[in-house]
């Protein structure tokens, strides 16, 4: 099967140019201008943008968590996905207490196979640093699962100690595996959430005062100096705070490999969202919080200057209705999560691109070149190039999208950003070569999504 895309403005990470792509059996087979060659498709890409499908390299699908599990599973969440513009994601595989790291992972395999509709990879949680577990990281990176999450935070669920973490970064050191954190000062939350409650402070908001952005500031400087000591790459997942970022930009700049992404709900949405009239402020607890305001522009300043190098989404919906509301009397039992995979392309374009914070290109290195390269998938994925996987969004930077639980396709009954417009609308999704999603309409089907096996880590 071929397919032969007319006429569209291909945008990569450091690429900007008119030409037709010719993709035969999933890949890219030839780009150039005027091809005159045969294809069974013919696709008409004047006026729009051909981005390199996004990669979304932090969601949690069908991910059991706060006595509930998230509302999306891999095939509601990889069409949703699809919508957007993603066409790979990278999912957290979790091994659990008492239990391996391939027992996850085969979990995790089986939740996906037959169900997702875009390509997917694993990252896996590492929530115990026995030594069989620290041996087994090697099985893993021999498996494609290449990168492992930890957290500082929540204690007696994941939380591992600084030995505990300290071993793991010396193992992937050894191994060529990436360390992915999540970085609060669980301990310390854990004092100020008991202390809140004795008081009486129960709503939603008091999810983001316990949280403080110090207390962020703080992990994230001490997962740096272990995976210095230990001279282990280094991925701060979900950074939200203007006190994480300096650490951060502080270890870039004497040289460490320190990586960091943010999220899409960290540069649009604050602090302000938790004093919603009622129970609404639920809609917006994950952890790390939401911050004031002040905290967005210094993020995508970051984003500007590759002190940060990713945005990902941290998908994790729960519904109001029968999940959130778990923490109605009480903040703490809110299941931590959002959603946001539909909307990541669509935001970043709209709040960077159109809004001029970010070039064409930039943007395409956040959403999709970086994740690739950081996460053992460049050149298949994250870019636009002969031999590489005819993952493609065509993109109209004429239209406009408005977001509404109503209308997106995530398995969850609110949007965090209902009623916002974002300037430029997705045309049209390919994956491998396959259009999936062809306006409204989904083209794609459960079960496509191929595993893919990951590079170890690579300095991008
Ligand atoms: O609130 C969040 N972030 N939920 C998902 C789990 C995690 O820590 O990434
Ligand atoms: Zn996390
Ligand atoms: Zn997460």
């Amino acid at each position: 099967m071929k397919t032969l895309i007319r006429g569209g403005h291909i945008v990569t990470a450091t690429d900007d140019y008119q030409a037709d792509i010719l993709i035969d059996e999933g890949r890219i087979a030839v780009i150039g201008q005027a091809l005159a060659v045969q294809a069974d498709q013919v696709i008409d890409a004047r006026g729009l943008l051909v981005f390199p499908g996004g990669i979304d390299v932090h969601t949690h699908f069908d991910m059991p968590f706060g006595g509930t599990t998230s509302s999306d599973d891999f095939a509601s969440g990889t069409k949703a996905a699809a919508f957007g513009g993603t066409t790979t994601i990278v999912d957290f595989a979790i091994q659990s207490r008492g239990r391996s790291l391939q027992e996850g992972f085969e979990a995790w395999l089986a939740k996906a196979e037959g169900k997702a509709a875009i390509d997917y990879g694993f990252h896996m949680i590492v929530s115990e640093a026995r030594p069989e577990i620290l041996n087994e990281m090697s099985r893993m990176v021999d498996q494609g699962v290449t990168s492992f999450k930890m957290f500082t935070a929540y204690p007696g669920v994941f939380m591992v100690d600084d030995g505990g973490i300290f071993r793991a970064f010396q193992r992937a050191a050894e191994i060529g595996a990436m360390m992915a954190m999540h970085a609060e000062n669980g301990s310390v939350i854990d004092v100020l959430v008991e202390q809140a409650l004795a008081r009486g402070e129960t709503a939603p908001k008091y999810h983001a005062l316990t949280r403080p952005p110090q207390l962020e500031g703080e992990a994230t400087h001490r997962v740096i100096v272990l995976a210095e000591l230990a001279q282990a790459p280094l991925y701060i997942v979900h950074l939200s705070a203007a006190d994480a970022l300096d650490a951060v930009i502080a270890a870039r700049d004497s040289g460490l490999d320190v990586y960091a992404e943010t999220c899409p709900q960290y540069l649009f949405l604050s602090y302000e969202n938790y004093e919603e009239p009622g129970f609404d402020g639920a809609k917006y607890v994950m952890s790390p919080p939401l911050r004031p305001r002040e905290h967005q522009a210094r993020l995508w300043r970051g984003l500007q200057s590759n002190d940060l190098q990713v945005v990902a989404t941290d998908h994790c919906p729960f519904c109001m209705k029968d999940q959130k509301i778990l923490g109605k009397d009480n903040f703490a039992k809110i299941p931590n999560g959002a959603p946001g995979v539909e909307m990541r392309m669509s935001l970043i374009y709209d709040g960077g691109v159109a809004s001029g914070r970010l070039s064409l290109n930039r943007f395409v290195e956040i959403t999709a070149t970086m994740p690739a390269k950081l996460f053992g998938l460049f050149p298949q994925k994250g870019t636009i190039a002969v031999g590489s996987d005819a993952d493609l969004v065509l993109f109209d930077p004429e239209g406009q999208t408005t977001w509404s639980a109503a209308t997106h396709h995530m398995r969850v009954d609110y949007n965090p950003y209902e009623g916002r417009v974002t300037r430029g609308a997705i045309r049209q999704v390919l994956s491998r070569g396959e259009v999936i999603v062809d306006g409204p309409d989904f083209r794609g089907r459960e079960g496509w999504g191929q595993y893919l096996k990951r590079r170890p880590f690579r300095r991008p």
